[in-house]
């Protein structure tokens, strides 16, 4: 994002009215469009509101755009001739369109750390630099030969990365499959996507975790899909709300993160997991079986897919690269029916051809070498001390005021406030003092939750983003 040189010798209201016109003249803000208001944009560039209207001040003493009490400041119509040429009202297209835009909160905290690099990020899903495997791509990297020849390759994924995936899959989770009944994607996210567009309808009933992940609620809706909410308790959820939802509003599909599950770290108990399955059985019901995080048990305690015990065929098993590799990979693979992988892999000749094979060979590469287990050893190591960091600090900052159980995998830890919060208040407090983390009602719950990300800071952060919410949590208490 551009951001004024503070060192310049050219004035800052200068440099941004500059930036401005630059971005009239390449068509960001076309004719008629709107400006940001002068708070907005002086909070996000960090300066005065003063400099701000000194620099719209500026663009309107050239005509350029003009303001009006009560509607902003917009970009001059052109006039030619007698002739006004109209720019299309992009707003209103932006606006419309079958996608919902993301939550409110999330597009919030996205902005937050995008916007200042030196923000705590308690919030973002994925691991910091220091647990990702990159000394081990770059060894790979440096000594790898790649395919010289980069053509459109198979819808399906590229066919050594899926060899790999089968033995990784029986290595790893006790999953017996081929490489045609296993498609590569561009993350989870791709698999969840292609299965809510090409393998539902709109207006079709299906049942999803609450709390669950948070970018898969808005895309349920972009499909016109209408959820039906199963609570998760501290043993997952229960299987006989499944049978009644289905009863109730004949649901089409169920959506479930079964080990470590985001947003509350639980792991569904065995004997529900034996359960649901009887009932996906009789009743014909598909389960997507959402599986992302459970390679990082911290004590080795690997929790066992759904799929490795499905004898009646109802599992969409999808997993990623993203939360026990590299997020920035965009690798993830689903294992599904012969006939459902291919319709999907069809439906990808519409949307983007297949994946980049680049990042495709080197996981394929990373899988197979020699380091990939010696880097997940690391990861739970990591990633256990940095939830006993996290856990420490809550005791040591929050005594009594936050409730949790201890995850033993995942990246996140749920925690229940004690006292009446407000979400928003909140979140601004904690934003302003330099911290970012998730209000839980982006997950579907009530107020009062949080979830704070543990994988994502450097481990000397941890301390520091406890004292900052802390700070936040007194002044939103009700
Ligand atoms: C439960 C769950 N599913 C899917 C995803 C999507 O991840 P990706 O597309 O990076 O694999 C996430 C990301 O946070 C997640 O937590």
């Amino acid at each position: 994002m551009w951001q004024p040189d503070r060192h310049s010798r050219q004035p800052l209201y200068e440099q941004i009215a500059a930036d401005l016109q630059r971005r009239i003249s390449s068509g960001e803000f076309p004719p008629g469009s709107l400006f940001p208001s002068e708070r907005k944009l002086a909070e996000r560039l960090g300066v005065n509101r003063s400099t701000v209207v000194a620099a719209y001040d500026e663009l309107r003493s050239i005509g350029l755009v003009e303001s009006r009490t009560g509607s902003g400041t917009r970009v001059n119509e052109i006039r030619r001739g007698a002739m006004s040429l109209h720019a299309p009202n992009w707003s209103r297209y932006a606006e419309d369109g079958s996608f919902l835009p993301n939550l409110p909160y999330m597009r919030k905290i996205r902005e937050a750390v995008a916007r200042d690099s030196s923000l705590i990020d308690l919030a973002s899903g994925e691991l910091s630099a220091d647990l990702a495997p990159s000394g081990e791509f770059a060894a790979l990297l440096g000594d790898y030969r790649y395919d010289a020849y980069w053509g459109y390759d198979n819808p399906q994924g590229y066919m050594p990365l899926r060899q790999a995936l089968v033995s990784y899959l029986d290595r790893h989770r006790g999953i017996r499959t081929t490489e045609t009944s296993l498609m590569i994607t561009s993350g989870s996210q791709q698999s969840l996507y292609l299965i809510t567009q090409c393998l539902l309808s709109p207006g079709d009933a299906v049942a999803v975790e609450d709390p669950s992940y948070c970018y898969s609620l808005p895309m349920f809706q972009s499909a016109g899909l209408r959820p039906f909410r199963l609570p998760v308790g501290d043993r997952g959820i229960n299987p006989e709300d499944v049978f009644a939802l289905y009863k109730k509003h004949r649901i089409k599909m169920l959506f479930l993160n079964p080990n470590f599950q985001n947003p509350t770290g639980t792991v569904l108990v065995p004997e529900r997991r034996k359960r649901l399955l009887e009932i996906a059985s009789e009743l014909g019901l598909p389960i997507v079986e959402d599986d992302p995080f459970s390679l990082t048990a911290f004590d080795r305690d690997v929790p066992a897919p759904l799929k490795a015990e499905d004898a009646g065929g109802s599992i969409l098993y999808i997993g990623s690269f993203s939360k026990i590799a590299a997020s920035g990979l965009r690798i993830g693979w689903m294992v599904a029916p012969r006939s459902v992988v291919e319709r999907l892999a069809d439906a990808r000749l519409q949307m983007d051809f297949g994946l980049s094979v680049i990042p495709q060979q080197v996981a394929a590469e990373f899988i197979k070498s020699a380091s990939f287990e010696p880097h997940l050893e690391r990861l739970r190591k990591g990633l256990r001390l940095k939830r006993d960091l996290l856990i420490e600090a809550l005791r040591e900052r929050l005594p009594g005021l936050v409730a949790f159980d201890t995850p033993r995998g995942g990246l996140h830890l749920w925690c229940k406030l004690q006292r009446e919060v407000h979400d928003g208040r909140l979140l601004d407090e904690a934003l302003k003092r330099g911290l970012a983390y998730v209000p839980g009602s982006v997950y579907g719950s009530d107020s009062g939750f949080v979830r704070f990300t543990f994988a994502r800071p450097q481990e000397g952060e941890i301390a520091d983003g406890v004292a900052r919410f802390a700070g936040a949590l007194r002044k939103a208490i009700v």
